[in-house]
């Protein structure tokens, strides 16, 4: 069966390593980027790590008559798109809370144009990058997948629209299937060290903050807030390895192309939590690095502490996170010293 993909938003930081997991697993993606957040270097580098060509389009998920014409060309050339995989959003909390239209037009109406014109070329299964920040503050950990969904921040409403979408379109019928990833922390770089995070301007994140501090792009980390109810005060997350999430993409891919449900949701996340201070630590032991760190007030909107319950994805999916917290440190701090400058190396 023809394994012909379209993987949106595949030259990003969580896109270009599933693209890797995908090319290993036997699919053949095929890339549409705007490279509003990214640059076409990270698709050569992926090309190099896989030794396959990897076909891609520049444009936006917003024009509709590109994607028609995509998609015809591919049913045309005999590789119809079996299940589009979707990564392009924007992502930034602060970002959203300042331009909450921009993210409602990227993120809620992109999806839609690409779902309409998947229906135009009867492509019919769909995989969501969704995200733990659908849950907003907890009601009680882990987060299973029934937890409340109770977004704080226009990004996370554009994500919980986006599964609301998801789930009136797959249940008209025909045989639609959409599987929504809700990634917990995602963290670290491929083993290689030739693929990384490579946040544009200062990082919003905590891992690439700390990484850019290892290598001297940054003075100090600012610690938001130490008086939560932790174990040292800081906060606590569910740290997880991208490439541990790109295989989890893989698994919802075929897990589309077997399952009777129209709709299904699942957390991505190791279980365990991790606090600011701990990931500090682990990352001063993988790199030999000191960090020098700052404790300012919480930042706001933060909550104190968030992990999953991943058992439904292992239970479903066949998927678990493997790799642990000192790997996402090495293969974070791999990639950093390779590629102080990210992609411009
Ligand atoms: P990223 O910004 O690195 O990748 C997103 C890619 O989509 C970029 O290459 C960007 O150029 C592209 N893009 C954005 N808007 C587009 C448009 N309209 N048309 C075409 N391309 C477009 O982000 P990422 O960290 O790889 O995240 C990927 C997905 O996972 C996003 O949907 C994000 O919301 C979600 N997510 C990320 C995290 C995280 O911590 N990184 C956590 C949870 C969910
Ligand atoms: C982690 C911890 C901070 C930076 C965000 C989005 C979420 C998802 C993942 C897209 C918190 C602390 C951080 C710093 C710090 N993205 N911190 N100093 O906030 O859990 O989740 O990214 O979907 O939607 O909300 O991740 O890395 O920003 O923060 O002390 O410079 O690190 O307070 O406790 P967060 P984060």
């Amino acid at each position: 069966m023809d394994k012909t993909l379209l993987v949106t938003g595949g030259a990003g930081y969580i896109g270009s390593h599933t693209l890797l997991a995908l090319i290993a697993a036997g699919y053949r993606p095929v890339v549409l980027d705007n490279f509003s957040n990214s640059v076409p270097e990270v698709l050569r580098r992926v090309e190099q790590l896989s030794g396959a060509q990897v076909e891609f389009v520049e444009g936006d998920i917003r024009d509709a008559g590109l994607l028609d014409r995509l998609f015809q060309q591919k049913a045309a050339s005999g590789n119809p798109v079996q299940c589009v995989v979707h990564f392009a959003a924007l992502k930034a909390v602060g970002e959203s809370v300042a331009n909450p239209l921009a993210y409602y037009d990227n993120n809620v109406g992109g999806t839609t144009t690409l779902l309409q014109a998947m229906d135009r070329a009867q492509v019919r299964h769909f995989v969501f990058s969704s995200s733990a920040t659908v849950y907003g503050e907890p009601v009680a950990l882990p987060y299973t997948e029934q937890h409340r969904i109770a977004p704080t921040n226009p990004y996370g409403w554009t994500k919980a629209m986006v599964e609301q979408v998801l789930r009136d379109w797959a249940a008209t019928g025909e045989q639609r299937r959409a599987v929504a990833l809700r990634y917990f922390n995602p963290i670290g770089a491929h083993a290689s060290g030739r693929l990384g995070e490579a946040p544009q301007g200062i990082p919003n994140n905590l891992f690439p903050f700390i990484t850019q501090v290892a290598v001297g792009k940054r003075e100090r980390l600012m610690v938001f807030g130490d008086d939560y109810e932790t174990a040292d005060g800081t906060g606590v997350r569910d740290y997880l390895h991208v490439e541990d999430l790109a295989d989890g993409h893989v698994r919802a891919v075929e897990y589309a192309g077997r399952t009777e449900a129209p709709f299904a949701a699942f957390n991505l996340g190791t279980g365990k939590g991790t606090s600011v201070l701990q990931l500090v630590r682990a990352f001063e032991q993988a790199s030999g690095v000191a960090i020098a760190c700052t404790v300012l007030a919480r930042r706001p909107g933060d909550i104190a502490s968030a992990w999953a319950d991943p058992a439904l994805a292992y239970r479903e999916l066949g998927w678990k996170a493997e790799r642990s917290i000192e790997q996402m440190c090495a293969d974070g701090w791999r990639w950093q010293s390779q590629n102080p400058d990210g992609y411009s190396n």
